[in-house]
């Protein structure tokens, strides 16, 4: 194991966070750390993981098949990288500690996996908890933090999702930060996905910590809550209403992590994987697939290769969009782009079609300025608009354009 100053550090600081005490650690109420954090992830993160579609059903055909569907679909060429397994990879821990991988479900190994996917040209990730036990009671982290990360290094990990099951009464913030510093104490880079829902202020600290953070429970394949979501499961509304209040948190190397994406699951038309998908562009959240890749319909693919709306959750300035009006079942979102453009998505919750416009003013434009307005999702351009934009808007669908003003 890791004898570095930073482990020490770390062990005091779990100490001192957990007694509740002052911590050395932290000057003027923000974290110092002596390792930077990795500058890795300028715009969000883009990629697939095994959760939401394969649960604890896993093996190494499935994430190879998901790697190999990344390349030959257009997805790797559309920017998605990383391929991350969720919970359930691993059984336990050998006589020194260290983390052991299920030989049944995954005989060829973990650095296997990881050289495979890398082949792809694609990045690998995986999944641990800051807990005694992960959410599905394999084996967590604690107490190993500096062994597992120097073990995933190894293996050629390049992100780490981190979740919040089994933790106790431990600090969120102290626990994060041992694995930041493990990971940046690795020799690796590697993203750092913080997981424990939004519960413990996230937006305090997490930004020095990871990479992204969870900002909600996890999302359900569901418009709203319904009677199959679990306990601490959301719909995809309901998390978006919890976004609201965040987009200040939010920029390069420090995203809001919504929840992984849905799209292509079954669970909801494909009118509201559209709506699913755009809104999570606007709100510059993580692009993580959560479906089975090897087996996409063609209107799944089509959502998922929109390189326009990917275009807007990659946008270089890195500023979430946020609701600038809501009428009833109307909204209308806004997210500045770099150069000036702006990002629109005209949102109709109801179950009824109809026409919603936007007005100049709503996005910082003169009324008198003119503009090309793209549909992103039908493709059309208007020329020389003025003042404002409406469109007829499908039941529960969206409609989202880029507005380039004429200067
Ligand atoms: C938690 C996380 C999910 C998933 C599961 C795995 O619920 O929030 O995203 O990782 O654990 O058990």
């Amino acid at each position: 194991m890791n004898k570095s100053p930073f482990r020490a550090i770390a062990t005091v600081l779990t100490g001192l966070f957990v007694m509740g005490a002052s911590c050395a650690a932290q000057a003027d109420g923000k974290l110092v750390f002596e390792k930077p954090k990795p500058d890795i992830a300028a715009t969000p993160p883009m990629g697939w993981n095994s959760w939401n579609h394969f649960a604890c059903n896993i093996d190494e055909a499935k994430i190879r098949g998901a790697a190999d569907a990344m390349a030959a679909s257009g997805m790797k060429d559309a920017g998605y990288k990383y391929v991350i397994i969720d919970d359930c990879w691993q059984t336990g821990r050998d006589a020194a500690g260290n983390i052991v991988a299920d030989t049944q479900r995954f005989p060829s190994g973990i650095k296997a996996l990881a050289d495979y996917v890398h082949s792809k040209g694609l990045k690998f990730g995986i999944y641990s908890d800051a807990g005694l036990k992960t959410c599905g009671g394999r084996p967590g982290s604690r107490g190993h933090e500096y062994q597992d990360a120097k073990q995933y290094a190894a293996w050629g990990v390049d992100y780490l999702k981190f979740d919040w099951c089994n933790t106790g009464p431990a600090n969120a913030e102290a626990s994060y930060t041992v694995m930041a510093m493990a990971l940046r104490d690795s020799g690796r880079d590697i993203v750092f996905s913080i997981c424990e829902w939004g519960d413990n202020h996230p937006r305090d600290w997490a930004p020095a910590v990871g990479h992204l953070w969870r900002t909600t429970g996890d999302i359900s394949d569901a418009w709203v809550k319904d009677a199959k979501s679990r306990a601490y499961e959301h719909g995809m509304l309901d998390i978006l209403d919890q976004q609201v209040d965040l987009w200040r948190d939010s920029g390069p190397n420090h995203w809001n992590d919504p929840d992984m994406l849905e799209v292509g699951n079954g669970g909801m038309t494909d009118t509201e994987y559209r709506s699913h998908f755009s809104l999570w562009s606007m709100l510059a959240a993580p692009l993580i697939a959560g479906n089975d890749l090897s087996a996409m319909d063609d209107a799944t693919k089509a959502i998922l290769l929109n390189k326009d709306v990917i275009a807007v959750d990659q946008d270089a300035l890195g500023i979430e969009g946020r609701r600038a009006i809501k009428t009833g079942d109307d909204e209308v979102w806004v997210r500045p782009l770099a150069g000036g453009d702006k990002a629109v998505v005209l949102f109709n919750r109801s179950e009824t079609a109809h026409d919603i416009s936007v007005d100049w003013s709503t996005i910082d434009m003169p009324a008198g300025m003119k503009a090309d307005v793209k549909d992103l999702w039908s493709k059309a351009v208007r020329k020389d608009v003025k003042g404002s934009y409406g469109a007829n808007v499908p039941a529960h669908g969206v409609v989202m354009i880029r507005v380039t003003p004429k200067v």
